[in-house]
């Protein structure tokens, strides 16, 4: 059986917060979730158990949502690494074979190397294995002492270290695996004999070698996946370093990255080979890009399905689906709720919420689509409205397929303008508009002749209009043909 013990109740004081350090966002999880997400593959229904302490509530609330099956053990007192691990085995009594101990906040700790650890533990029958790693600068890590033959021989905090120990750079990544019966042995045996004070987890494989107990220390090759945060400057670099491996990646896979340094893509993101991502795109949560869709630049996508050949221009959308070749922006917001099918299109600066666009269907300018359906291959006048909110309650519009709108109309929920129909430019539309009909509301239009002449008189408006009435020889000029909107009305008359 293999199981899992995750240290989760330090404060991260440097961090200055009052969310716990484990808790802490790093590009789709908590540092404590991709701690749980690395030991999860390999697990084979044994326990895992969390230890809690400082904001212990929250991480207890985090925990039944990302990870029910997780058991959380309250160490109410922090007395250190040992002293967490042996409260935590005090809970699980029955608990047998592989214990996998990580430290809650190493959240760069690759899956595959913590199965490569438990392997190599496995195979080599080892009382106690622990990932090391060969850093630039070990301050602040426990050092990895070996004998003359290069044998592991105790993991030395650097308190406690002296000045030769101090110069090993080979140091304790926070990540490792025992075998059940001999770390409950010997953390029955810990001393607090140390600067800190603390049981230390460490001593447990100091104890295990001295007594002539199998032991691995296992070195991992990319330094990176030992990094910790201590402070919010520290979880920045970390945040850096896992955005270029994420990056890489879905590189590798085949999609079109313009600038990686400014894009910051989950890793619950899924993307299909060549999708191009442009420059400062944040793709979160649940989101996924199809085929050779193209999002960016600065666009951010928060729990948004993408389809195949879309486009998503200077966007920022959460949760909604985006249709294959649909396209959107620049300047859109898409709020939870919206769908835009096959082909539609959400412009320029257009809101929408709770709205749903057929096949085809258009909002190209200028608009706010607030809890409303459009049918396929409408198209929706410039600065258009749905009046979805009477100050009490939010209700629904639909405008049918092939529908042509004015621009400036305002859609006075809940209201239903039938399929092929029309509405004139500026009409507020509070009756329904039956199928193939014009929908018109606003006042005719009135001019009165000669009104600048006579009260701007003297004014650079004035001479213009007298000068181009002189030139038509004082005929009126009438104009021409307007849009749509504006010509048909004077045609029903
Ligand atoms: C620990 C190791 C050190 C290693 C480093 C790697 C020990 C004694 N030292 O030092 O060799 O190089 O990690 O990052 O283990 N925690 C508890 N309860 C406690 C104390 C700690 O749950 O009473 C948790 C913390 O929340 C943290 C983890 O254990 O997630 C490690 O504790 P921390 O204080 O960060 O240990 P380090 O001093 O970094
Ligand atoms: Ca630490």
């Amino acid at each position: 059986m293999r199981n899992v013990i995750i240290l989760a109740a330090g404060e991260g004081k440097r961090m200055k917060s009052s969310v716990p350090k484990v808790l802490h966002p790093l590009l789709g999880r908590t540092l404590l979730g991709h701690v749980l997400a690395a030991a999860e593959p390999f697990l084979d229904h044994g326990t895992v158990a969390v230890v809690v302490g400082h904001g212990g509530d929250q991480v207890r609330e985090h925990l039944a949502e990302v990870a029910p099956e997780v058991v959380a053990v309250t160490q109410a007192e922090r007395r250190g690494t040992g002293h967490a691990v042996r409260i935590a085995l005090e809970a699980a009594p029955e608990l047998t074979g592989t214990v996998v101990v990580l430290n809650g906040d190493i959240p760069l700790l690759r899956p595959d190397t913590l199965a490569a650890l438990v392997h190599t533990h496995e195979a080599w029958k080892a009382s106690a294995t622990v990932l090391t790693a060969e850093v630039a600068d070990p301050t602040g890590f426990g050092r990895i002492v070996r004998n003359r033959g290069g044998e592991f021989s105790a993991i030395v905090e650097e308190r406690d270290a002296t000045p030769a120990q101090r110069a090993i750079r080979e140091i304790n990544s926070g990540a490792y695996v025992f075998e059940a019966a001999a770390l409950r042995e010997m953390l029955g045996k810990l001393s607090t004999d140390n600067e800190q004070g603390e049981e230390y987890l460490t001593d447990v494989i100091g104890m295990l070698a001295a007594a002539g107990a199998p032991i691995v220390a296992h070195r991992s090759p990319d330094a990176t996946e030992t990094l910790g945060a201590n402070d919010r400057a520290e979880l920045a670099g970390l945040r850096a370093i896992m955005r270029d491996r994420i990056n890489d990646e879905w590189m590798r896979s085949g999609v079109a990255i313009i600038d990686p340094a400014t894009t910051w893509i989950d890793v619950t993101v899924r993307l299909e080979r060549d999708a191009v991502i442009e420059p400062n795109v944040h793709l979160r949560g649940a989101t996924s890009i199809g085929e050779g869709a193209v999002i960016g630049p600065d666009t951010s996508l928060i729990d948004v399905v993408v389809g195949p050949g879309a486009a998503v221009v200077r966007t920022h959308a959460v949760s909604s689906e985006i249709g294959p070749q649909a396209s959107v922006g620049p300047f859109a917001y898409l709020r939870p709720g919206t769908q835009l099918g096959r082909k539609s299109k959400v412009g320029t600066f257009v809101e929408t919420k709770a709205a749903t666009l057929g096949e085809g269907a258009k909002v190209p300018h200028l608009s706010y689509v607030g809890d409303a359906t459009i049918g396929e291959h409408t198209n929706i006048g410039a600065a258009t409205v749905f009046v979805n909110y009477d100050g009490v309650r939010k209700q629904r519009s639909v405008i049918g397929a092939h529908a042509r709108t004015g621009a400036d109309n305002m859609f006075v929920a809940p209201v239903h303008v039938g399929d092929g129909a029309y509405t004139a430019a500026g009409s507020v539309i509070i009756k329904d508009v039956p199928p193939g009909a014009l929908g018109v509301s606003r006042a005719p239009q009135r001019n009165i002749e000669g009104w600048v002449e006579r009260k701007r008189s003297g004014s650079a408006a004035a001479q213009a209009a007298r000068a181009a009435l002189d030139a038509a020889g004082g005929e009126e000029e009438h104009g021409g043909a307007g849009q749509v909107g504006e010509t048909l009305p004077r045609d029903e008359q």
